[in-house]
């Protein structure tokens, strides 16, 4: 595929979700605890939080129509995550309810300097018996398939059916897992944390890092680097996009998430790769003045509006 990208006009959805939705508990601390210690938090929030589930959050915010087709677990965070949803107005019809799974809560613990996040999570993997046709179903009905590498097996079966029904895949690697090699041979743009690119190539080579990516794939891949902002790597062109510096950073949770959801959108508007990827950086630096994944998730106007304050026309 090429970017800019017209994408098939007669779609349900500009983008079907396939992933982690997750239920965050954050809070601001001065100092991470020591071992069987106790301290007091100094601002706490629960939201919506998971890379897929965030994502769908940016999509749907910015007025496009998104749907998310993954599973939460049949208790409170479950009922927690779908009511964020459905306050957003992102569809549920490919979600599924799996009664014997847990639902993804993330404790996160954000540092009062920095913004800097530090999180445990858990939580259990989608059951062989819901990758059903049915299910599958939704990747032919988005534009895009937003991918993130949880329920790996279900991720690959959708990525599949996307790409047979025209659509591309959007592959968010935080982390490298089982499978993501396969997932990655499926996918069309491939934006990884620098995490997922030190531990798959064993170096912080940004630039060789896209240009491997490439070969195992994508037609566009990119590395995001945290307040170092990202890289993209355009057929040969290697760009750097460079963070927009903020003040101050309230918390950095989801950046990542929210930077890929705007990046969903950019592709979605038909801008060329470079610009997609200055746009998702834009839009998740303004998320990190918020607490939480979400809180501060920008309208598309609002998002416009902080770029041209900074001389960029988008
Ligand atoms: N402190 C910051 N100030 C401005 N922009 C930031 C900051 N931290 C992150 N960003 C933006 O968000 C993008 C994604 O952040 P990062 O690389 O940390 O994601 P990640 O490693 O996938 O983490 P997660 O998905 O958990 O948020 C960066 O490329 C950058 O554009
Ligand atoms: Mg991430």
């Amino acid at each position: 595929m090429k970017l800019p990208w017209r994408p098939p006009r007669d779609r349900e959805f500009d983008v079907v979700g396939m992933g982690c939705a997750a239920m965050d508990v954050v809070a601001v601390v001065e100092r991470l605890p020591q071992l069987d210690e106790k301290i007091h938090a100094l601002a706490m929030d629960r939201q919506g939080g998971g890379p897929v589930g965030t994502a769908l959050t940016v999509v749907a915010r910015m007025g496009l129509r998104a749907a998310f087709a993954g599973q939460v677990g049949d208790d409170f965070a479950g009922r927690f995550i779908i009511e964020e949803f459905e306050r957003e107005g992102v569809n549920l019809q490919g979600e599924v309810v799996h009664p014997d799974t847990q639902s993804q809560i993330s404790l996160i613990l954000v540092d009062r300097a920095t913004g800097k996040r530090t999180a445990v999570s858990g939580r259990g993997e989608l059951a062989e018996a819901v990758c059903d046709r049915l299910r599958h179903e939704m990747a032919r009905r988005g534009k895009i398939l937003h991918v993130d590498g949880y329920d790996m097996d279900a991720a690959i079966c959708f990525a599949d059916e996307c790409k047979a029904a025209g659509g591309i895949v959007v592959y968010d690697a935080g982390s490298v897992k089982e499978g993501s090699v396969e997932l990655l041979a499926r996918t069309d743009v491939a934006v990884v944390s620098r995490v997922f690119a030190e531990k798959m190539f064993g170096h912080d080579d940004w630039e060789a890092a896209c240009r491997a990516l490439v070969e195992m794939g994508p037609s566009y891949a990119g590395v995001t680097r945290g307040e170092e902002g990202a890289v993209g790597l355009d057929g040969e062109t290697f760009f750097e996009v460079p963070p927009f510096p903020v003040e101050p950073v309230v918390d950095t949770t989801g950046a990542g998430d929210v930077f890929h959801g705007a990046l969903d959108v950019a592709i979605l508007k038909g801008w060329d790769f470079k610009k997609c990827m200055t746009f998702g950086s834009a839009v998740a630096a303004m998320k990190c003045r918020h607490l939480g994944g979400r809180a501060g998730i920008p309208t598309f106007e609002e998002a416009r509006a902080f770029l041209k304050e900074r001389g960029f026309k988008f």
